[in-house]
């Protein structure tokens, strides 16, 4: 097959660049001679055209909506499988047989424990630090306490951390929370499933039993599964960029998880709910819709509109039913930010602006009103998102580490500063 190129023209200087076709989804021009050609960069702040690396394990089709995990669309693996399945299936590139299932659970189930001594880390901060400021702490520390995974040109100490991270951080994310509410932490337990023992961890106390409603504890399972991965957005590529430097995958994922703390990415789901909390009644949300709408004023629907997405995000879609499920078994009449939020999805699908925008509810809409609804604080809502992400980022981690063509990432600039001046002393400034 005809190899397809793209001409550049310079002034006199006509360039070919190789054009790489994918699976599936647009070309790609083949810029990586450019500067050595033509002595120019190109220039792409926010990387809205730019493929930063080739991946086998996401794929997302931005104008319909598609999003496919090792080809499987997210609303099949949302239906008929469950986090750890889908944790392998990233992981590893493959659904696994029942005995590889059983395995992978095992192991993972066996590693949900935390180093006692990290106890203390916890004990270091204060009561009201952000659960996240933890989460980033702590996840770092990981790397002074688990020095036998740390060596990432061993490919099975690189599983060994994979594992470790997945297993590990809803104890994190957990104590995290029961720290901020002053309760005993919780230990995990080897007889639940993986979102059970989380919703225990957080919500169970010394004092008195508690069973986890098969309800929400599917529902939360979803949660972790519609978050696991989502090809390169901003954590993901921080982890990348981080760890082409040969960092440890702890560090790396703690800087995965700083990234993920903005509102404009994994924060939104926190900031949608305080978003609802501030237009407080349903007789208030034209006022904020129009403040949407105002290009003077900064405001912006907290849980719409996706850099990708100009069509529903399709884990919005699934994330929706539980939605509805959790509701009906929790019900919505005393919360007010819930019927607010109700209104305001009816409301906003229903304006123009939002449709020729294409701003549609994101995947941080609806989790923010489940969580909200199964009691916990928007505090956590960022945690969690980070706790489903985390076998995304050491994936796609595990992908980059073992690809023969990693370089260090280093990107150049358009430099406006000054040209070159001599020093000034300073009796003469
Ligand atoms: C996540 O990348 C990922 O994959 C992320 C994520 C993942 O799984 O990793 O999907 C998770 O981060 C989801 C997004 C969560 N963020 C929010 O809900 C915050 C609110 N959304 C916006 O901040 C915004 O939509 C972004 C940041 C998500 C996307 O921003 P873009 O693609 O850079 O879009 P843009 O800023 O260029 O906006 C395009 C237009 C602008 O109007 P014009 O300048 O063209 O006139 O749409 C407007 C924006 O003003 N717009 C909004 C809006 N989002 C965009 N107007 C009102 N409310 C909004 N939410």
């Amino acid at each position: 097959m005809t190899e397809k190129t793209a001409k550049l023209t310079l002034g006199d200087l006509e360039i070919d660049l190789p054009v790489l076709s994918p699976t599936v989804g647009p070309d790609v021009i083949d810029i990586t001679k450019l500067y050595a050609q033509g002595k120019v960069f190109t220039y792409d702040p926010g990387f809205t055209s730019t493929a930063a690396c080739d991946s086998t394990i996401t794929f997302i089709d931005g104008g319909k909506g598609e999003l496919l995990h090792r080809g499987y669309p997210i609303d099949q693996l949302a239906e008929k499988s469950h986090y750890l399945e889908v944790c392998y299936l990233l992981l590893y590139g493959e659904l696994p047989s029942a005995s590889e299932l059983e395995e992978f659970e095992a192991t993972i189930t066996r590693h949900t424990m935390l180093h006692e001594q990290m106890v203390n880390f916890f004990r270091g901060f204060r009561r009201d630090a952000h659960p996240m400021a933890i989460m980033v702490g702590v996840v770092g520390a990981m790397s002074a306490f688990y020095h036998d995974s740390t060596d990432i040109a061993d490919e099975r100490q690189r599983e060994i951390a994979s594992h470790r991270l997945i297993a590990k951080m809803p104890t994190i994310a957990a104590w995290a929370y029961k720290y901020s509410i002053g309760q005993p932490f919780i230990y995990p337990r080897n007889d639940l499933d993986y979102a059970s023992n989380f919703l225990r961890m957080c919500f169970s106390v010394p004092a008195e039993d508690y069973q986890v409603n098969p309800i929400l504890s599917r529902a939360m399972d979803r949660i972790f599964t519609l978050h696991a991965d989502h090809e390169q957005n901003a954590s993901t590529s921080t982890v990348r960029l981080a760890s082409s430097s040969g960092a440890n995958p702890f560090a790396c994922i703690a800087a995965g998880i700083a990234c993920l703390w903005g509102p404009a990415h994994g924060g939104a789901n926190q900031a949608c709910l305080e978003m609802l909390e501030e237009i407080g009644t349903v007789d208030r949300i034209p006022e904020f819709i129009a403040r949407a709408k105002d290009k003077n004023d900064p405001f912006r629907l907290m849980g719409f509109g996706h850099r990708v997405y100009k069509n529903f995000d399709p884990r919005a879609k699934v994330m929706k039913q539980s939605a509805d499920e959790v509701l009906d078994l929790l019900g919505i009449e005393d919360n007010p930010k819930l019927q607010v939020a109700k209104e305001l999805e009816k409301q906003a699908l229903e304006d123009p602006y939002f449709a020729e925008k294409k701003l549609f509810p994101n995947v941080d809409f609806y989790s923010g009103i489940i969580l909200e609804a199964m009691g916990f604080p928007t505090s956590m809502f960022t945690p969690i998102f980070a706790l489903a992400r985390t076998v995304g980022w050491i994936s796609q981690w595990k992908e980059q580490i073992s690809d023969p063509k990693l370089k260090i990432g280093r990107p150049r600039q358009l430099y406006m500063g000054e040209n070159t001046r001599e020093y000034i002393d300073i009796e003469n400034r």
